[in-house]
């Protein structure tokens, strides 16, 4: 009987909130637009609404304005499977520092769409410090996504964050959509995670556009431009001897544009002994506008050599693709594969590359690499 009520009950809520959508202004619950006051605890208010309704939809709008945030929690796991987060203003960090290593995140969520909005991270006196090889702290990341799954981003708009921009961890199924035109919408790290999609962005920055961290299968990239910034890298994999890494697998990055930046299609690992692989990627149709190193594979990775490990990497690399690529290179070594003499290459493909240095042809450079290649090469293969 007590079964047979609950479950009436059970159908009364559902046709009750069945197709209602609930809504949560900021302003409602406390936020002050101009930057001023510190908004935190009205938008975990609203958040905490959002994610009790039992309505269908929740919706969460940040309207138009200036938003100080000085750093927040979204926590799961909600009640509610399809929160949609509307920000048409700017969310703005508080000037200065700290150690954080976060500024906004979304913990243990599931089925959350993030439509628009500037999130603002003034970075500017962090690196200002780190400028002056002071001590400072690591930096913040403007937006992460943690343990969570169903995550939809569409235009958001990141400035001058302390360390990534984006940082997607442990997820499954992310769609972010960027804005076509936008300045400095920057650095997205992608790791332990699968079923991401990056689609339509724009990313300007000091570091890597889009990083590929150990664990990550099923990543697609299409449509992206990049420049100023470090390229699109897979890695560095194999920084921290003794710990156990996730493989990269099954990554596809297609349609793509360089515009001066440092690296194009990177793969970077540590010459450490740290075993672990990276394989079934495929890179095409990709445009490089003076680029230093348009594709280089590097398993002797070690920035500004300090602590290097100096070991033979214990990353297997296998089965990269690369396809219709051209454009111009910034340096005479277009193509780099500078594998690891333990854990050759192997697998490689290139089909269709031109690329050139001054006008004319660049040149390749392969170590402990093999594979095929077909179709036009400029600069000849090394493979
Ligand atoms: C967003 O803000 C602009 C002004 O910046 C305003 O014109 C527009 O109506 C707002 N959109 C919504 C959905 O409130
Ligand atoms: C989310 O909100 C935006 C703007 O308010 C609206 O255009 C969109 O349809 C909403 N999505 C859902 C699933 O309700
Ligand atoms: C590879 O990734 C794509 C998405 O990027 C996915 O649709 C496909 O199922 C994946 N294939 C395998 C074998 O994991």
């Amino acid at each position: 009987m007590a079964s047979q009520i609950i479950l009436l009950l059970r159908l009364f809520s559902f046709l009750a909130f069945s197709s209602t959508i609930s809504s949560y202004n900021i302003l409602d619950f406390g936020a002050k637009k101009g930057g001023n006051v510190d908004c935190v605890e009205a938008v975990i208010r609203a958040w905490k609404m959002a994610c009790n309704s039992l309505s269908s939809t929740a919706n969460i709008y940040v309207p138009n304005g200036i938003f100080l945030i000085s750093g927040v929690r979204f926590n799961g796991p909600c009640v509610n499977k399809k929160i949609n987060f509307t920000i048409n203003g700017t969310l703005m960090a508080p000037s200065g520092y700290t150690d954080s290593s976060e500024w906004i995140t979304f913990d243990t969520v599931e089925g959350i769409s993030i439509n628009g909005g500037v999130f603002d991270g003034r970075g500017s006196e962090l690196w200002d410090c780190k400028l002056r090889n002071e001590k400072c702290p690591r930096g913040a990341t403007s937006l992460e996504f943690t343990n969570s799954k169903d995550i939809e981003i569409r235009r958001l708009t990141s400035i001058d964050s302390e360390l990534f921009h984006i940082v997607i961890h442990r997820c499954d199924n992310v769609n972010l959509v960027g804005p076509k035109r936008s300045p400095n919408t920057d650095g997205i790290h992608v790791q332990m995670s699968t079923n991401v999609y990056i689609r339509n962005t724009r990313i300007k920055t000091g570091d890597d556009c889009i990083s590929i961290g150990p664990g990550t299968s099923a990543l697609w990239i299409e449509r992206v431009i990049c420049g100023p910034g470090h390229g699109i890298s897979i890695g560095s994999l194999g920084k921290d001897e003794g710990l156990k890494e996730g493989g990269v697998q099954n990554v596809t990055v297609q349609i793509i544009e360089f515009v001066g930046s440092e690296n194009g299609l990177r793969i970077k690992t540590w010459g450490s002994n740290v075993e672990g692989y990276v394989r079934g990627i495929i890179f095409k149709h990709v445009v490089m506008n003076n680029v230093m190193n348009p594709i280089i594979i590097d398993q002797n990775y070690c920035p500004h050599n300090q602590n290097c490990p100096h070991k033979d990497s214990g990353i297997q690399i296998s089965d990269v693709e690369y396809k219709n690529i051209e454009g111009t290179s910034a340096s005479p070594i277009a193509i780099k594969l500078d594998c690891s003499p333990t854990n050759p290459c192997k697998g490689l493909g290139m089909s269709n590359i031109k690329l050139t240095y001054k006008e004319r042809p660049a040149k390749s450079f392969c170590k402990y690499a093999s594979g095929h290649s077909s179709g036009l090469m400029i600069p000849p293969s090394c493979l």
